[in-house]
């Protein structure tokens, strides 16, 4: 079994290799009609059933990397992979009917009795001394024998083009056009060629030099055809000065039939304006140098001059206010509550809910807390940028009633800091082993939060435990676990939950661990063997809103895609969604009450943590396997190489919402969409010539 990423790669590799090959294969066959004696041709022959084996034998493996892409559902298999079948596949059974049964004659071509006479006169070894007659030249140039041969080592080329490119069904159908374009001129060349030998005979054949000069010129082409690509491209990937993030729907926004709602502005569905907050506090964004606990320098960007930011705790139900303040991040900062479903105006995405706040600038965020649970908050302008830097902290909700609170409430995030040492982890600013004491018996909950852009894998040795939430939403029927690897999705979050036993505990990651122990000290390490901890089938059933059999009023697919090519004027690989960028990403429309199922594909070699504002999603299928265990809710999805996710959420949060992925580099080269209602509207305007730039 080879891995999703493995096929991928590898699938790519034998594209390159197979132009390799036909190109081989074209040098060999080409020069079939220019040889002069039988045994020379026999043994080219018989050379030339070489790379065609190989490009053969290859090309049956490429179609068994592709099959096996298909594992979790076809549909995981990128669209330019299967168009590239339609330009090689022809060429290839055109060679392996016309071409090779040629060759192989040639290969054991019979010597007439003419030629032996001939060679019996005059002495020689028989086999030197024979001579190519012009019919067997003319037969050695057939079109059937070349132009099969050319057309493959062309093939080769367009298809390693459409499967690097971003995905384009219009490119990979001016390449077809071009392979067509191409059979037919070299028919019609080889087929004169022919005609030419049987009349003039060898002299019939170009000189080398325009043979060079023809080749030459085929290469100069494509260069020229690439090289205008390059120099137009940069140009019409530019995104416009100014946009709405609404995007293409913005101009074009059509109410359904019969729909009589009231136009509603971003900037209408802001939290309460008064009352008496339960809970305020005050952000202040700076620039800040802090060091790591190994002392390892950090540039940091910072709320209130500390990496991570302040962890805000509040009691679910309450009025929160959170004021922040931008001190000197020229960029501008925004705070945006990932995973709590605030009001649409509180949301804090520079460009669609709000302006970005400069430097000297304040915000007032003012929302009421649902839901209980381990979130997180971070600046939602430049976000690539800032979260990196550190401009993020905790949000933590605890139930209204505590059952029974935790003796030890502990909250991680793993974030990994550029420093002046290099990229280091850490859990908080504490990079490598950090202790803590914790008495035998005490009840402990670990919030692990991944603040980073990768999927981190964690383990927790030295105790039995329970995953007791996921994404903030406590599951159903949680029963222990050990040797389990926890892999939790960029951005996401795992509550923990165990009883302190009487020797060591140790929380792991990448070389950064948290010790637990009565004393702060000891020494555990990390299990080595560790089976997968799978959310679609831990802890037991319960009843849930909506399900996989429910009536859906929308259906979306979205298919995640990459390729190499431009993103506002930038060469890079882009993200796609739906073979788009963004702005030009379909939206995702819903109306207020909807139920939307939404069907996740990844089609690419990297991980996409699919995030939507605002809404919780419960997942109904992985790979095409129902949830088989606790209901499992997730804000932050990680949607792995390979992989095909069915989900679905109540549009119960009207508003104007980012869905994007949450390896915020991936969404700062187009992984971007939007979650809008149809009938709500923003003032506010992102591009260069605003001071927003969300990503
Ligand atoms: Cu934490 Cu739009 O993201
Ligand atoms: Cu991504």
């Amino acid at each position: 079994m080879v891995t999703y990423q493995s096929a991928f790669i590898l699938n790519n590799a034998l594209q390159a290799i197979l132009l390799l090959a036909w190109v081989v294969a074209v040098v060999c066959t080409g020069n079939l009609a220019r040889l002069n004696t039988i045994k020379g041709l026999q043994r080219l022959s018989r050379w030339s059933l070489v790379p065609l084996g190989a490009i053969v034998i290859l090309s049956l493996v490429r179609f068994l990397l592709i099959f096996q892409m298909g594992g979790n559902g076809f549909e995981a298999v990128p669209s330019p992979v299967l168009w590239s079948l339609a330009l090689v596949i022809p060429p290839l059974v055109a060679t392996i009917v016309m071409v090779i049964p040629r060759l192989w004659a040639l290969a054991r071509l019979k010597l007439g009795p003419a030629n032996q006479a001939h060679s019996e006169v005059d002495h020689e070894p028989v086999s030197s001394r024979l001579e190519v007659n012009e019919n067997m030249r003319a037969v050695a140039g057939e079109p059937a024998l070349a132009v099969p041969v050319q057309a493959g080592a062309f093939s080769a080329l367009l298809a390693l083009l459409v499967v690097l490119a971003p995905p384009s069904i219009l490119f990979a159908g001016i390449c077809l056009l071009l392979l067509g374009a191409f059979v037919g001129w070299r028919w019609l060349w080889q087929t004169r060629l022919v005609k030419n030998i049987r009349q003039q005979g060898r002299s019939a054949l170009l000189p080398l030099w325009q043979r060079l000069a023809w080749t030459g010129g085929f290469g100069l082409a494509i260069v020229a055809a690439l090289a205008l690509w390059i120099v137009l491209a940069p140009q019409t990937s530019l995104l416009p000065e100014q946009y709405s993030m609404m995007g293409n729907d913005a101009q074009g926004m059509q109410m359904s039939p019969g729909m009589n709602m009231k136009m509603l502005s971003v900037t209408d569905l802001s939290g309460p304006k008064d009352g008496t907050p339960d809970r305020r506090f005050t952000l202040v964004a700076q620039k800040t140098q802090l060091k790591l606990q190994s002392g390892a320098v950090v540039e940091a960007w910072t709320f209130n001059g500390q990496i991570p930011g302040p962890e805000l705790r509040v009691r679910q139900g309450e009025l929160v206010e959170v004021t922040l303040e931008n001190r000197d991040i020229e960029e501008g900062v925004t705070v945006h509550w990932h995973g709590v479903d605030v009001p649409n105006a509180e949301d804090g995405v520079a460009g669609l809910t709000q302006d970005a706040v400069r430097p000297g600038q304040r915000f007032v965020y003012r929302f009421r807390v649902k839901d209980s649970g381990t979130y997180w908050y971070h600046s939602h302008q430049s976000s690539s940028e800032e979260v990196n830097r550190g401009l993020f902290g905790a949000f933590i909700v605890d139930p209204a009633e505590p059952a029974n609170p935790p003796a030890e409430d502990l909250t991680i995030l793993a974030h990994s800091w550029q420093t002046s040492q290099g990229d280091i982890m850490a859990f908080g600013p504490a990079d490598g082993l950090q202790g803590r004491a914790v008495a035998p018996g005490a009840a402990v909950r670990l919030r692990l939060i991944n603040t980073t852009n990768k999927p981190q894998a964690f383990s927790l040795t030295g105790t039995p435990f329970q995953v007791a939430a996921i994404d903030g939403v406590d599951l159903s029927g949680p029963t222990n676990l050990e040797q389990v690897r926890m892999t939790l999705a960029a951005g996401g979050r795992y509550d923990l939950r165990f009883t302190m036993p009487d020797h060591p505990v140790l929380l792991n990651t990448q070389n950064t661990s948290l010790l637990l122990s009565r004393d702060g000290k000891g020494e555990v390490s990390p299990a080595k063997t560790l089976t997968d901890f799978n959310p679609a089938s831990y802890g037991t059933p319960a009843a849930t809103p909506f399900g996989p059999a429910s009536h859906f009023d929308r259906e979306y697919t979205y298919d995640l895609e990459s390729g190499l090519g431009f993103y506002d004027g930038k060469f890079e690989p882009v993200w796609m969604i739906n073979g788009e960028t963004f702005p030009n990403t379909p939206s995702l429309m819903v109306r207020e009450g909807d139920l939307v199922k939404i069907t996740f594909v990844n089609r690419t070699v990297q991980d996409h943590p699919m995030h939507p504002h605002g809404h919780k999603m419960l997942v109904l299928t992985r790979n095409g396997q129902p949830v088989t265990g606790s209901p499992w809710w997730t804000d932050t999805l990680n949607v792995a190489p390979g992989e095909v996710y069915e989900v679905a959420f109540k549009a119960d949060n009207p508003g104007l919402w980012m869905d994007h992925c949450h390896n915020l580099e991936h969404a700062a080269a187009g992984m971007v969409m939007h979650l809008m209602y149809e009938n709500v509207t923003t003032p506010f305007q992102v591009g260069k010539a605003t001071p927003n730039h969300p990503e």
